[in-house]
């Protein structure tokens, strides 16, 4: 059984195919409360309005499988680092309705688990569909952080900041978001992240000379890089990312 079964199938999702390997391009209909509309994908604060569409669209339409790929690829790592994933206190950047922040909780079952999202339907989302998930759901802009929330993240010392699903494309994390959640980072502490190589999108390219800038001058230990698949796009063409996982030096 899929491990996204918990997710209920409602809406009767139909993505078209468009002429596009943009992944902000994509466009699909649904049947809500009776009436169809039509959505973007890249449209957070709309599709988060609608309970679970996100992930319907993303996870059963679309056959997203990065939050499990990913927790697995981290579970193999931690598992032969001896590590004690209860000892963990983990930021989620751009943690959205919070499928991979169920994957953090219940798969990989870390202590404490804090999200930031700069989209405040997000929080509503995610405390909506998964209620009780998160420990701590911060709206704020990681390029621009309010003072009390980096006051707040200081005093938490993270030893964990992991991100799925919300590099690129132009309404997604810049790198300045990422430069932030790494200095949020304990010394040590776990950077879980994904990029997708061989991209045109200059988000994606500047992320990727990003990642390897820090492996390259060792401020991150790489442990892990691997590519993962990451989702099906709407044109019927599969989409690969590589997944990172490293520890801070
Ligand atoms: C594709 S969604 C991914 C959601 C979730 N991580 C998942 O795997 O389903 C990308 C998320 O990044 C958030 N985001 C974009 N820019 C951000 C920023 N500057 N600071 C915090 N979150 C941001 C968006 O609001 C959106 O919820």
């Amino acid at each position: 059984m899929s491990r996204y079964a918990y997710i209920p199938e409602l809406y009767d999702v139909r993505f078209q195919s468009p002429e596009t390997n943009r992944q902000s391009d994509e466009y699909f209909s649904a049947t809500i409360e009776g009436e169809r509309k039509h959505f973007n994908i890249h449209d957070y604060a709309t599709l988060y309005e609608i309970p679970w569409l996100y992930d319907v669209a993303l996870y059963h339409a679309l056959v997203c499988r990065t939050p499990t790929e990913m927790s697995d690829a981290i579970a193999r790592v931690w598992s032969s680092d001896n590590v004690d994933p209860a000892d963990f206190r983990v930021l989620e950047l751009g943690a959205g309705s919070g499928v991979f922040g169920h994957e953090l909780r219940h798969t990989l079952t870390v202590g404490h688990l804090e999200a930031i999202d700069i989209c405040p339907e997000a929080r509503m989302a995610a405390e909506r569909d998964r209620p009780g998930l998160y420990d701590k759901y911060y709206v704020d802009d990681l390029t621009n952080l309010r003072p009390e929330t980096s006051e707040a993240f200081r005093d938490v010392k993270f030893n964990v900041v992991s991100v799925a699903s919300a590099t690129g494309w132009g309404n997604h994390i810049p790198v300045e978001g990422f430069q932030k959640g790494f200095e949020l980072l304990s010394s040590e502490g776990w950077f879980i992240f994904h990029v997708k190589p061989n991209d045109p999108d200059p988000e994606c390219i500047e992320l990727c000379e990003w990642i390897d800038e820090l492996i390259a001058s060792g401020r991150l230990k790489q442990h892990y890089r691997g590519s993962h698949f990451h989702r099906q796009s709407s044109n019927g063409s599969d989409i690969f990312y590589d997944v990172i996982i490293g520890q801070k030096t």
